[in-house]
């Protein structure tokens, strides 16, 4: 009760909308940004929170979670490659939104999968996200050297052709990734809660975004993505999410079932 009157309060104040995700998730992450914030009690949290948009900010490091991993699933990116970029290839130019797309990993490892494709050149991406602190580290491209060693491993597993430290300077602790990589990603701020449709695009990767989502919302965002899609194109979702039991599961077909990638058919 606590916490819906919190997520009330929040959309009210700043439209930011956490009113459809999962409650037990929400519940966690409500109690980890009370603690950060050293606060006792939700309704302590709430008072603060709309009292104050900087103290919002730091709770939206809580409230959204922005953990991600470059090539996150080698199985899904070697399937890309095998099943989504060809068909790509016969376009002259692409539009890809990544949604939800935290602090950049998955951005750039498609941006690496798409160069070495060939596909890079001649895409648009759209990188989107409702953290600005993420978005904001997205557009930096820096990681910590420490992620590499993973980075590259999954990178290896995921069919890479070349070392991925071809694609990063390396400054004391830091991996600075290439700026080529980015010259054609716009990152924006968009809600797949209470923002509007992309223009047309032919792939839209949105990874371990849905599974936050109550079944309403990911309706909504999956009506989002159909609506986006040009005919045929394709969406890639995380390892555990799917389209299959949404009210708009008939406009999809699974492409790669194993790897949660679909292809819109009406
Ligand atoms: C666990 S991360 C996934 C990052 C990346 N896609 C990956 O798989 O590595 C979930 C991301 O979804 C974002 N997110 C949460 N709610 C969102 C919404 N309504 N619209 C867009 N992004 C959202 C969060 O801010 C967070 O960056």
């Amino acid at each position: 009760m606590e916490i819906r009157h919190l997520l009330e309060a929040l959309y009210s104040r700043y439209s930011y909308d956490f009113r459809h995700y999962t409650p037990a998730s929400m519940k966690r992450r409500v109690g980890q940004a009370a603690q950060a914030l050293g606060l006792q009690s939700v309704p302590h949290l709430e008072d603060v929170l709309v009292k104050s948009p900087d103290r919002f900010l730091e709770a939206l490091q809580y409230l959204t979670i922005p953990v991600s991993e470059m090539f996150r699933d080698a199985t899904y990116f070697i399937s890309l490659r095998e099943r989504v970029f060809p068909v790509l290839q016969t376009y002259p130019s692409l539009k890809v939104w990544i949604a939800g797309c935290s602090t950049g990993e998955e951005t750039y490892s498609l941006a690496i999968m798409l160069h070495e494709a060939g596909l890079l050149e001649r895409s648009t991406l759209y990188a989107t996200d409702i953290n600005p602190t993420s978005l904001a580290s997205a557009a930096r491209g820096i990681f910590k050297i420490v992620s590499m060693r993973k980075f590259t491993e999954n990178y290896q597993k995921a069919g890479g052709k070349r070392s991925l430290s071809d694609y990063y300077s390396s400054d004391k602790d830091l991996a600075i990734l290439d700026s080529s990589l980015r010259r054609n990603v716009t990152f924006a701020d968009h809600s797949l809660a209470t923002d509007a449709v992309f223009g047309e695009t032919q792939f839209i990767s949105c990874r371990n975004v849905l599974i936050y989502f109550d079944r309403e919302l990911q309706d909504r965002a999956i009506g989002l993505f159909r609506d986006s899609l040009s005919r045929r194109g394709f969406l890639g979702l995380g390892s555990k999410e799917t389209v299959e039991f949404s009210k708009h599961a008939h406009h999809f077909a699974p492409l790669v079932k194993a790897d949660r990638i679909f292809q819109r058919t009406s």
